[in-house]
């Protein structure tokens, strides 16, 4: 199967696109001109608050309310095109995933962590209950478009926010753009993120065509910086990717105290993700938490199996990470050991 993605310098034509289609955007895009311009070719369309909240089975009920009002027809071709960021392409996602039992997605990401990461893959969600992505599916959309212009409208702080992706997919498996990143003072601009978008993204299709409903476990690998990323991010509602990269730097010292990677690499990452200017630490992160605040978190993890073990991703070198089965006890252990570090 070729890969959905299609890089571009301007949103695409209307005419690239299904008769039939409804468009969903963020509604902060209605403020810029060439998106309103482009949007208004688009007979039906939906603009959606982004964020977290948006997430939920309240506002999917709503929207199916909308949707209703529109009149739209109900065909084989009808086709849900998403413009935003994870949150708008994670519900859009499962919208269509569901619609009708499935109807056809295009993702155009506006966020530079959706460009990297959340567009491509395939899996979509809601929240429910306090706990992220519960109800959700795997649903790849058709296209992926990445437009440049539409991806230069971000403010800076949402780069920052893409970087725990791009130095995740580094460590995992591309020694050279880690090395690229260290010749950096700070993080990319928004040229030099656009420059190596392909290839980062590339990395990622790599894994997903081999697994893509996360069957045979080699997806898991994506996980590196989330099984505590995830546990920052539920604990002090900090950005994904900023959460990522202090997980990342607990992934990378658990790694080391076991042996698994070197001194000079373990350096290497801390150094990394200081880089980053996230504004947080690894140890503000870990001192705000106890250790049945982390296990009850780690509950709700969704790679969670019945013997209460899940596949953590260990750092080996930079360009190279392995998965190993640890019990939820080693990793509470592991939390207390840096934690008192
Ligand atoms: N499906 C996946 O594989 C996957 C992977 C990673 C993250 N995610 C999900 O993605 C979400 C986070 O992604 P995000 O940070 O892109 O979320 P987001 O959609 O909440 O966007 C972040 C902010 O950027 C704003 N924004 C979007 N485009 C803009 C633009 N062009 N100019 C100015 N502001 C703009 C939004 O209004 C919002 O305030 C989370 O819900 C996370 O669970 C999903
Ligand atoms: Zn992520």
């Amino acid at each position: 199967m070729p890969r959905p993605v299609v890089y571009l310098p301007k949103l695409p034509s209307r005419t690239l696109f299904p008769a039939e289609c409804v468009l969903f955007y963020d509604s902060v895009l209605a403020s810029k001109a060439a998106f309103k311009k482009w949007a208004a070719k688009f007979e039906h369309s939906i603009a959606l608050k982004s964020g977290e909240s948006l997430k939920t089975v309240d506002s999917f009920n709503q929207v199916l309310k909308k949707i209703t009002k529109q009149n739209i027809s109900q065909t084989t071709q009808l086709t849900f095109v998403s413009v935003g960021g994870g949150s708008v392409g994670d519900f859009v996602g499962f919208l269509a995933s569901v619609y009708l039992r499935g109807r056809g997605l295009i993702h155009i990401p506006s966020t530079w962590l959706s460009a990297v990461d959340s567009a491509h893959g395939g899996k979509n969600g809601l929240n429910f209950e306090g706990v992220k992505n519960q109800v959700g599916t795997f649903y790849p959309p058709e296209k992926v478009y990445v437009c440049r212009e539409l991806l230069n409208t971000q403010p800076a702080e949402r780069l920052c926010e893409a970087m725990g992706e791009v130095v995740k997919t580094a460590v995992l498996f591309d020694k050279k753009l880690f090395a690229d990143l260290e010749k950096q003072n700070k993080p990319y601009s928004n040229s030099q993120i656009w420059q190596r978008l392909e290839n980062l993204v590339a990395h990622k299709y790599a894994i997903v065509e081999k697994d893509p409903n996360e069957k045979l476990g080699l997806r898991r690998l994506l996980n590196l910086g989330h099984t505590m990323g995830h546990v920052f991010e539920a604990h002090y509602g900090w950005a994904h990717g900023v959460c990522v990269l202090l997980g990342l730097e607990f992934a990378a010292a658990w790694s080391h105290q076991l042996r698994i990677l070197n001194k000079t690499d373990y350096a290497r990452i801390v150094k990394m993700v200081k880089k980053m200017k996230t504004g947080r630490s690894l140890t503000e992160a870990l001192s705000g938490l106890n250790e049945k605040k982390v296990l009850s978190l780690l509950q709700k993890d969704k790679k969670l199996t019945g013997d209460s073990t899940l596949d953590f991703i260990f750092v080996k070198s930079i360009g190279n990470c392995i998965r190993k089965k640890v019990s939820l006890n080693e990793i509470a252990a592991e939390f207390k050991r840096q934690k008192a570090l």
